[in-house]
């Protein structure tokens, strides 16, 4: 079955078509905005846990999809499994986030476990298999990992929501040395992507979060380089499964990031104009986003005109409706549940007030 001929609107759209209605799904769809995920995460123990039980990991991806309808489920996991899998001491600490035991020089990267990745893995593979077992017809399975630069943040850092200042201090003193970290993730990465496809994965999406970090050189070494190389091991062991990417805070370096990347879809910031994307983007490649989580959080007229504004730019071409960031825990579900009516009432509701 070619990728047009799906009945997807994920798939229809990643593969350049305009479904009957615009498709959606949130980043971070499952978590603990939902109190049904509180629940589950205090049966679970630890978050890595979590992720490597199949039970556990398949309700997590179904809790969202049961209130509110999404087109795609995407495989309940963290972008943190493959430094875990490489061997690095990963913790998540209640309330902190996760924490690493950081790498730092070429011979931490050397001591990493580049074997038997794929085998520690095995539970999230299986996940996938039960899932794509049990959706209906219209919603697509996305699988994902994080982007090498991004899990190398981590890594190097050994937390989230630092300066960067240390592995773009190595990144610059030792580039050479810095490279063979983005290759061992690079090889990880694509060959965790290529097993999530072949279990059942439909697109794929590759989180760079912190892709906004670096100038352009920079961005071109670490960011589009590594992408590109995942993006063309995809395409040549698993063609036909769309990637998305999200280089988060790449700004206007979207298009260049698409262009030599050659993603099927990208995922954009909420402060890029939507008249440049219609415009420059979304000729090229399928267009995500783009919605503030603030203003999922806030809700009320500002949410919706914000949401009916996106619509109107973009859902006449290839396009997800998604959040430009994932959903916060301060979330209230029935702001969801009301973003899920606006999208499906769509076009409808384009007459409605605030335009
Ligand atoms: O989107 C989904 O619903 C699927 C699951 C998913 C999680 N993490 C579950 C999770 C996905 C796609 C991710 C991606 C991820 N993880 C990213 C990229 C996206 C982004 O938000 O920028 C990053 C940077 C991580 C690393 C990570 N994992 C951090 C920084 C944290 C702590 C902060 C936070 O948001 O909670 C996590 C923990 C995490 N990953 C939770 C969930 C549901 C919360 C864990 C808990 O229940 O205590």
């Amino acid at each position: 079955m070619t990728l047009k001929a799906s009945k997807k609107p994920l798939l229809q759209a990643l593969a350049g078509g305009v479904p009957e209605r615009p498709a959606w799904w949130l980043m971070r769809q499952a978590g603990r905005y939902l109190p049904e995920y509180r629940a589950l995460r205090r049966k679970a123990g630890g978050f890595l846990d979590f992720c490597y039980t199949p039970e556990l990991a398949v309700e997590a991806t179904l809790q969202p999809l049961r209130r509110f309808g999404m087109d795609a489920a995407i495989l309940f996991s963290d972008i943190l499994v493959i430094p875990d899998a490489l061997g690095q001491e990963v913790d998540f600490l209640e309330g902190e986030g996760p924490m690493l035991r950081p790498i730092r020089r070429v011979e931490d990267v050397k001591a990493l476990k580049k074997n038997g990745i794929l085998d520690h893995l095995r539970p999230v593979f299986e996940t996938i298999k039960r899932l794509s077992l049990n959706l209906e017809a219209r919603t697509a399975l996305i699988g994902f990992a994080g982007a090498p630069w991004t899990v190398a943040v981590y890594m190097v850092e050994g937390r989230g929501g630092t300066d960067l200042a240390t592995i773009r201090a190595w990144a610059r003193q030792d580039p050479g040395g810095f490279q063979a970290l983005i290759d061992v993730l690079v090889e990880a990465t694509a060959d965790y992507l290529v097993e999530q496809a072949r279990s059942g994965a439909e697109a794929v999406q590759v989180f760079d979060s912190w892709a906004g970090a670096l100038d352009d050189d920079e961005f071109r070494r670490w960011v589009t380089a590594p992408t590109r190389r995942i993006v063309d091991a995809l395409a040549a062991a698993c063609p036909g499964v769309p990637v998305i990417g999200f280089p988060r805070g790449a700004g206007k370096r979207a298009l260049a990031y698409v262009e030599a990347t050659g993603v099927a879809g990208v995922g954009l910031d909420h402060d890029l104009p939507l008249d440049w994307i219609a415009g420059t983007l979304q000729p090229k490649c399928a267009v995500q986003g783009n919605l503030d989580n603030r203003a999922l959080v806030a809700g009320g007229a500002g949410m919706e005109k914000q949401a009916r504004d996106i619509l109107a730019a973009l859902a006449t071409g290839p396009f997800v409706f998604n959040l430009a960031h994932g959903v916060l825990p301060e979330t209230p579900p029935a702001h969801v549940a009301r973003l899920a009516e606006i999208i499906r009432a769509w076009p409808a509701s384009a007459k409605g007030a605030g335009r």
